[in-house]
C-alpha cells in the first residue's frame, strides 16, 4: 500500500492514523520505549526539494519504530548526472526497502515511482499538487486542541495556489467534516479550488486560521509588493485575529516568512499558537503512517 494522496486513504485507514497518532504523542511525550514494531525495516528516504520538519520527523517517527533510515543526499546523487525518476525508482528498489519517502519538486512523482516499487511510497510533497502527511498531521493537531474536527470554521490563508498543503487540507478537512474557507491575494488563487481574495471576510469567525508561506521559488512573477504590505493587506497579525472565535487557534504548517504572512506576535503567542504542537504531532502522525504501511510483512521471505 502507497500514500500518495488523501484520496487514496479510506475513512477507516485516516481514522486509524489519527487514532494512533494520538496514542503516539501520548507515549513520546512520557519517554516510554517503544517495543521496535519496525525493528530490521529499512526507510529511505529521497527529498528533491530542501525539508526541515517533514524529513526530520520522518526520520525521527523511523528511528523511534526501531526502523534503519537511510537518506539519499540528492545534490550528490546520480540525478545530478541525468539519471532519470524512473531509473532512480528501479535502483532503490533493487536494494530492496521497506519504504521509500519522497519529496519532489515535480506534481506526480511519487505516483510515477509507486508502481516501480515492491515497497510502500509515501508522498512527502510533490511539486504544487499534495502533501497528505502534513494535512493528517493538521487534523490530529486540531483534534487534540479544540477536540473535534467536525463542525470547526477553518481558514486556509495565503499562497494557495501553489500550496500542497492547502489542497491536502482542503481534501481531508472537508471530509472530516470541517467548513473550510480558502482566502489569499487574486493573483495566489488558483483555477482549481474555489478561493476568495478576501482574507478578512476568511477569518471572520474561524475557528481555525492556518497561514501559508508565499512561495516565491514558484512565482511566475514577483508580487511586486512593498515591505510590509503583504502583512498589512493579506498576512495574520493579532489585530486581523480578533475578527476570528475568540478561541480561534493560529496554525502555519513552515516554514515561515515572518513579518509576511504572519506577524511573530502571532506565531509565537503560547495561548493560541499550535505550531510547536503541528511539529511535534508529525512525528507521531508519522509513525502511524509508517506502522500502517510497513507494519505487515511486506513481501514473503
Ligand atoms: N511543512 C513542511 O513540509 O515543512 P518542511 O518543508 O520543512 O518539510
Amino acid at each position: 500500500m502507497d500514500l500518495l494522496s488523501i484520496d487514496s486513504l479510506s475513512d477507516d485507514q485516516i481514522a486509524t492514523i489519527l487514532d494512533e497518532g494520538d496514542r503516539w504523542v501520548e507515549s513520546n511525550r512520557s519517554g516510554a520505549a517503544t517495543h521496535a514494531p519496525l525493528g530490521g525495516r529499512i526507510v529511505f528516504n529521497l527529498f528533491y526539494e530542501n525539508s526541515t520538519r517533514t524529513l526530520m520527523s520522518f526520520s525521527v517517527a523511523a528511528h523511534r519504530l526501531g526502523a534503519e533510515v537511510v537518506t539519499l543526499p540528492v545534490e550528490h546523487s546520480s540525478a545530478r548526472k541525468g539519471e532519470t525518476l524512473d531509473d532512480t525508482a528501479r535502483t532503490l528498489n533493487a536494494m530492496r526497502p521497506d519504504a521509500l519517502v519522497i519529496r519532489h519538486f515535480e506534481n506526480g512523482a511519487p505516483a510515477r515511482m509507486a508502481p516501480i516499487m515492491d515497497c510502500a511510497v509515501i508522498n512527502a510533497g510533490d511539486g504544487t499538487n499534495e502533501h497528505p502527511t502534513q494535512a493528517l498531521l493538521d487534523a490530529l493537531t486540531i483534534r487534540r486542541h479544540l477536540g473535534r474536527v467536525a463542525g470547526l470554521k477553518v481558514a486556509i490563508c495565503g499562497d494557495i495556489k501553489h500550496s500542497r498543503v492547502a489542497r491536502s487540507n482542503a481534501k481531508l478537512l472537508s471530509r472530516l467534516g470541517a467548513e473550510v474557507r480558502l482566502a489569499g491575494p487574486p493573483m495566489l488563487l488558483p483555477d482549481d479550488l474555489h478561493g476568495s481574495g478576501d482574507v478578512d471576510r476568511a477569518i471572520e469567525g474561524a475557528d481555525v486560521v492556518m497561514m501559508l508561506r508565499i512561495q516565491r521559488e514558484r512565482l511566475e512573477n514577483d508580487l511586486g509588493d512593498a515591505p510590509g504590505e503583504y502583512l498589512s493587506r493579506y498576512g495574520l497579525t493579532a489585530e486581523r485575529l480578533e475578527r476570528a472565535a475568540p478561541s480561534a487557534v493560529v496554525m502555519h504548517p513552515g516554514p515561515m516568512n515572518r513579518g509576511v504572512e504572519i506577524d511573530s506576535a502571532v506565531a509565537d503567542d503560547p495561548e493560541r499558537s499550535l505550531i510547536p504542537l503541528q511539529v511535534e504531532t508529525g512525528v507521531a502522525v508519522r509513525m502511524a503512517c509508517l506502522r500502517l504501511l510497513v507494519g505487515s510483512p511486506s513481501r514473503p521471505v
